[in-house]
């Protein structure tokens, strides 16, 4: 996989992505990570790359031409119609669709090439969302002052979601979100720290009784912090009876 990162502050990215997965999936071979100067498609003297907004207000938004420059300079596309194959072009901002793991999943799956353009100022010039990306994405309902910490996130999720990636090929489907419920707790020796003590069933070397325990406290977990997870995931009878459960104990708790 290939990113192509557009930005008007390459040095944001100095050694975000020497750590890691993601440093490790590079050494690899598997990923290449490219930054490129928005301001390198600029072509008047002062190097702009925004202009003040049609119909007045605050602010600035990203100019139209640099974006589509660049991305046409390194796809051969200047218009989504016309990219190749297995590439798509993502512009991060808050206006965009929510960046999820079947997105990233998605993305992994499909694409071989990731333009990632970072959004600027108060805007971008809307051309880029209409007729240039090919996806608009958010990370997440907040306003960040720029896409830079958006494409730092969007790559760690989508390069550790590659094949042969991660250490151990099975470990990204028991994850939270891979099964529509956040991930159970985990635990690490001492047994007792400071007076806190591991669940007894997980050091009791019973593996059917381990299991049923992380099915329920993935589920409780989920019912504390995410329930809105709850209502789309795919749940069986049992996770229903230990859902009953949960509500009752943390009722009495
Ligand atoms: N740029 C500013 N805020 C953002 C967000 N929440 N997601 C992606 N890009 C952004």
């Amino acid at each position: 996989m290939r990113f192509d990162i557009i930005t008007i502050f390459p040095g944001f990215f100095a050694s975000v992505f020497e750590y890691g997965i993601v440093k490790r999936a590079q050494a690899a071979g598997l990923v290449e990570i490219h930054l490129h100067d928005l301001r390198r498609w600029t072509s008047d003297r002062h190097r702009t790359v925004d202009d003040r907004p049609f119909g007045g207000g605050d602010g600035m938004v990203l100019k139209p031409e640099p974006i589509f420059a660049a991305v046409e300079e390194l796809t051969g596309a200047g218009r989504r119609t016309d990219l190749p194959a297995r590439t798509r072009v993502v512009l991060l901002s808050p206006q965009g669709k929510p960046l999820t793991q079947a997105l990233a999943a998605e993305l992994a799956a499909s694409a071989n090439r990731l333009v990632v353009i970072c959004g600027r100022y108060e805007g971008v010039d809307e051309r880029v969302a209409e007729a240039l990306a090919t996806d608009e994405v958010s990370i997440g309902d907040y306003v960040l002052s720029g896409g830079e910490p958006a494409a730092v996130v969007l790559v760690d999720a989508v390069v550790r979601l590659l094949p042969g990636a991660l250490g151990s090929a099975t470990s990204a489907a028991h994850e939270s979100f891979a099964a529509g419920v956040l991930d159970c707790p985990h635990y690490t020796r001492p047994a007792e720290f400071r007076g806190l003590r591991v669940p007894e069933v997980l050091v009791s070397g019973h593996h059917a009784r381990v299991a049923a325990w992380r099915r329920k406290e993935a589920l409780r977990k989920t019912w504390r912090n995410r329930p809105d997870l709850l209502e789309r995931a795919p749940l069986s009878d049992e996770d229903r009876r230990l859902l009953e459960e949960i509500r009752r104990e943390e009722q009495s708790a």
